[in-house]
């Protein structure tokens, strides 16, 4: 096979574009895609200050790569979550990356905040980790992005979270959740800020071979508590059909993006307050953090007792 750039031997087929590509041809078609996006959803600009949430997974850490090559102001954020093992060797390769790119990276442990980590809130509340951890992680996301004034803050989401999560939407008919599914969501108050996903068109394997041409150090492992999860049957779904029939994955989310105006009357008007205890925005009195804090403090307290 040839590469569609150069014509030299092609490393890295795309199956779905029906192309293949050379390393260096490659890196060029996955940066002009990032860029394309967040051009045509006007994520931000390069004056912009972009607050960058990292994991130590490839998808996170090929954007940050991919962001500082495109001449992007991106500051990096990780949240250490507290879970054995997992956590400390997520943020080691944040780490490692942040020092080879002479870097820096921001760290806020969950633990250090709020006295108990994700796995300890989720028993203290007999929730699942992954409930609580996707609620807890979101709320800092907007809470470190606000307190640090940045305009916007981005995720490494990529095709396959995208289409797996829309699949999961629609299996359940979950409208509100379709109403609100984009790759840009605005700040619909003061103190929300603006999410964007600049990798919503490149698939997982198109970041894993991006993440190893540029030899980005990336934990490779998946967090223990995903194990089970509905999204990764989701995603096994979709890519059985994709192999059958490839470009299915990009079709099926733009197809949605397209004609998202059909939700548009689920994405009801729901009326947004500041918390009375952090300030955060939410839709009651206190927020769904608080709360869920509170109640873990307070039987971790009863069992100290
Ligand atoms: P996940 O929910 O694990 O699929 O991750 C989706 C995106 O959320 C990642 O690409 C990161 O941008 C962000 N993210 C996940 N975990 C963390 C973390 N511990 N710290 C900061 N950002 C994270
Ligand atoms: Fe949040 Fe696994 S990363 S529970
Ligand atoms: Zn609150």
């Amino acid at each position: 096979m040839r590469c569609k750039g150069c014509q030299a031997k092609a490393t890295v087929e795309v199956r779905h574009h029906n192309a293949a590509y050379c390393n260096d041809c490659f890196q060029d078609y996955f940066l002009k895609r990032v860029q394309h996006n967040i051009r045509a959803y006007k994520m931000f600009s390069p004056g912009d200050r972009v607050l960058l949430v990292v994991s130590g997974g490839k998808d996170s850490l090929s954007l940050w790569d991919a962001l500082i090559r495109l001449g992007y102001q991106v500051t990096a954020l990780y949240i250490d979550l507290g879970i054995e093992g997992y956590s400390q060797r997520s943020g080691d390769k944040c780490r490692e990356f942040a020092a080879k790119n002479g870097t820096s990276l921001g760290t806020i442990s969950v633990k250090e905040v709020w006295g108990l980590s994700i796995p300890e809130i989720a028993r203290k509340t007999r929730r699942t980790p992954c409930a609580v951890c996707g609620r807890i992680k979101r709320y800092l996301f907007n809470k470190c992005a606000l307190e640090g004034s940045f305009p916007v803050v981005a995720t490494g989401h990529n095709l396959d979270d995208e289409a797996a999560s829309l699949l999961g939407n629609l299996l359940h008919w979950q409208t509100g959740y379709l109403a609100r599914q984009q790759p840009n969501l605005p700040a619909t108050h003061p103190k929300l800020v603006k999410k964007v996903k600049p990798l919503y068109t490149l698939t997982e394997r198109e970041c894993l071979a991006y993440a190893l041409i540029r030899n980005i150090p990336y934990l490779a492992e998946d967090c223990p508590y995903a194990e089970g999860a509905t999204s990764i049957t989701y995603k096994e779904a979709l890519n059985h059909i994709e192999a059958a029939s490839p470009g299915t994955k990009l079709s099926f989310l733009k197809g949605f993006l397209k004609h998202k105006g059909l939700f548009r009357e689920y994405d009801g008007e729901v009326e947004l307050r500041e918390c009375s205890r952090c300030g955060q925005v939410t839709t009651e009195e206190v927020c769904s953090v608080c709360r869920l804090l509170e109640r873990a403090q307070k039987r971790s307290a009863a069992q100290q007792k």
